[in-house]
């Protein structure tokens, strides 16, 4: 028996709501289904994409699945802080879960988390620790991933709506420690960062799923890109929004024709190399909210370049159509460990679709951020 959500057929005649679409590799047809767990940093996504579909349809079934998949991350909420994912399975859960329902149950499990989160950061550094099983592991005392960026977003909310000022302050360390070690002269970033726990300095940057320490690893410059746009709408200081533009404009300057990048900018292979549309959709969808930031001639640039990604995105090339379940094909996910290489992942299609309901709003003048 199946059951289908969304026009997505899932193995079962009774869903188990503790198992969520991951990824549909190369040449299968279905959803790969994973268990929710802290470990698991994919599983917000889908009942992610719940909440935004009610949130354009508002259709009560789709409400009804969308309120028991984010049910089944409640228990992380409760558990001590495996790393620095918090941000992704929850706020894309219950983040976007309590801006259309106001139920106030889930704004307790969103601080609980944020405090959480806190607990990873380190003064002395100034950043969250973002692996902290790496620091036995690989010997790194301390490190951040460009990926956290992302994470800062439900540290910036809590602190707006009741939680501790000091989460504010921890997603503002973290974010100008960030910009100011983590970047190369031309803008692009180091996946990893390394840094010293008795003086805080920065010791070097890595890749963990790039091609190179200091290659462009697409879905890190898409993390950058949104996150720094992000930082900015919660700070409103300047640097921020300066530096998210630098951080695009490098991105974009080295796109190939179609607006969608190759896994890793420097990838060898290019232009054989598999390409990584999750990085598009996160990158479409950072550019449509940075557009309305800056001024009139930069906003033209970025939002056209967005509608492009989305163009591009929205041929038979991107769109799964009849090939699989999945909105999107040909995304990659960590290509030096030979997995999810050209396949439809999850958050790819939860992009994807902030991305189009973003630029929706943009275009009838509507605020482009769930409320
Ligand atoms: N945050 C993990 C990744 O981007 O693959």
């Amino acid at each position: 028996m199946q059951c289908t959500l969304l026009g997505m057929t899932l193995p079962g005649d009774t869903l188990d709501y503790t198992m969520v679409p991951r990824h549909i590799l190369k040449g299968q047809h279905e959803w790969e289904l994973s268990k929710v767990s802290q470990e698991n940093w994919i599983a917000g996504f889908w009942p992610g994409i719940l909440w935004y579909d009610y949130s354009y349809t508002h259709n009560p079934k789709i409400k009804v699945q969308a309120e028991k998949y984010t049910d089944s991350l409640h228990f992380i909420s409760q558990l001590p802080a495996y790393d620095h994912d918090l941000g992704f399975l929850m706020f894309c859960s219950y983040g976007n879960g309590y801006k259309i329902t106001h139920n106030p149950a889930y704004k307790d499990v969103i601080i609980r988390t944020a405090d959480t989160l806190a607990t990873l950061f380190n003064p002395k550094v100034g950043t969250i620790l973002s692996w902290p099983r790496e620091v036995a592991s690989k010997g790194w005392p301390h490190n951040t991933i460009m990926d956290n960026m992302m994470n800062l977003e439900i540290l910036f909310w809590a602190a707006k709506h009741g939680g501790s000022k000091h989460l504010y302050d921890i997603a503002v360390s973290h974010a100008t420690k960030t910009m100011e070690h983590q970047f190369r002269p031309d803008y692009g970033n180091y996946h990893v960062a390394i840094y010293d726990t008795i003086d805080g300095h920065f010791i070097k940057g890595v890749t963990h799923q790039g091609y190179a320490d200091n290659s462009m690893w697409a879905r890190g410059q898409s993390w950058a890109i949104y996150g720094f746009t992000m930082v900015y709408r919660e700070t409103k200081d300047k640097k921020f929004l300066n530096f998210a533009q630098k951080v695009a404009d490098v991105y974009l300057k080295r796109l190939p024709k179609d607006y969608i990048p190759y896994w890793d900018f420097d990838a060898p292979d290019i232009p054989n190399a598999p390409k990584d549309a999750s990085a598009a959709c996160v990158t479409a969808s950072a550019l449509i909210e940075l557009s309305t930031y800056v001024p009139s001639k930069s906003g033209t640039k970025y939002r056209k370049a967005a509608e492009k990604m989305l163009e591009s995105l929205s041929t038979s090339h991107y769109q799964s159509r009849n090939i699989n379940n999945a909105f999107l094909l040909h995304s990659t996910g960590h290509f030096p460990n030979h997995s999810e290489i050209d396949a439809s992942i999850i958050y790819a299609d939860y992009y994807y679709l902030e991305a189009l309901i973003r630029l929706n709003a943009l275009q009838e003048n509507k605020s482009l951020l769930l409320e």
